[in-house]
């Protein structure tokens, strides 16, 4: 069922009182990535509720925003097939009452690798994330790995805003290139895609970073870092305006 308004959540969260409530936010376009997401809360909670906003202040770039893909329909009719409950759709007065007056800002984990190279993505993605997780109160809340410093920034946030929702990790879901899944991923034209196959490839492969940057720059990437931290690899690289990003963990195995 589609909610198209904080009011219409709040009843029906009346609804269903004593039941285990799953959560997943997206910004819409589902692909296999959002769906094992939307399955794992399925199997582990009574009621799913899915989040498809596009947040606009967690945007750096409006060429970005502009092109986000808007998939409403399908992304309906796949929520549904994978068993999910409510779909909450709000629009940015529902979201934004204060204008983006307040946010949330954070010191250390959001200024490097993603937050250095995308100014103001991750006090955006923070601020909506903590008003979803207030109007939600889900019991659990999904987060992909593939946005692993999305994740950690999610995880840190909760227990510092003391939030009674368990924040779950999900694996990330890749295509037989071993590419993660991506909505931007839709962007790239026939002949990037070829290039775009090499990335899992140069970047899980036992190189250093220099060396790999050194590779991916050879089969035509522009590379925004490769780096490592607290026992994980990550990286961004770019074909065009199309954005790609990896991570994996170096230390223990993967
Ligand atoms: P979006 O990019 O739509 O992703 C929604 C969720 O799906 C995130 O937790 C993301 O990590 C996860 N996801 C995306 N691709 C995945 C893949 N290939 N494998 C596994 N999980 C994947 O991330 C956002 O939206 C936004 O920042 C949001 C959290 C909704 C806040 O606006």
């Amino acid at each position: 069922m589609l909610l198209k308004t904080i009011e219409e959540w709040k009843k029906v969260q009346k609804e269903h009182n004593h039941k285990t409530v799953g959560f997943v936010p997206t910004m819409g376009n589902l692909h296999a990535g959002h769906v094992s997401l939307l399955r794992r809360s399925v199997a582990e909670n009574d009621i799913t509720v899915m989040s498809c906003y596009i947040n606009p202040t967690q945007f750096n770039n409006q060429d970005d925003f502009d092109h986000y893909p808007k998939t409403l329909a399908d992304d309906a009719c796949i929520a549904k097939d994978a068993g999910v409950d409510y779909v909450f759709v709000p629009n940015d007065c529902e979201m934004y009452p204060d204008h983006y007056r307040f946010r949330v800002c954070e010191n250390k984990v959001s200024q490097h690798l993603e937050g250095k190279h995308r100014p103001g993505h991750f006090e955006g993605m923070m601020t909506v994330v903590l008003k979803l997780l207030l109007l939600i109160r889900a019991d659990r809340a999904y987060f992909g790995e593939k946005d692993y410093q999305q994740l950690q920034l999610v995880r840190d946030m909760v227990d510092a805003f003391f939030i009674d929702t368990t924040i779950v990790a999900c694996p990330t879901v890749r295509n037989k290139f071993a590419l993660p899944l991506s909505s931007r991923n839709r962007r790239l034209t026939d002949s990037q895609m070829r290039i775009a196959e090499h990335f899992p490839a140069l970047f899980h492969s036992d190189s250093s970073c220099e060396e790999i940057t050194a590779a991916l720059r050879e089969k035509g990437f522009i590379v925004e870092y490769v780096e490592e931290f607290e026992g994980r690899r990550f990286a961004a690289v770019r074909l065009d305006d199309v954005r790609l990003i990896d991570n994996l963990e170096i230390m223990g195995g993967e």
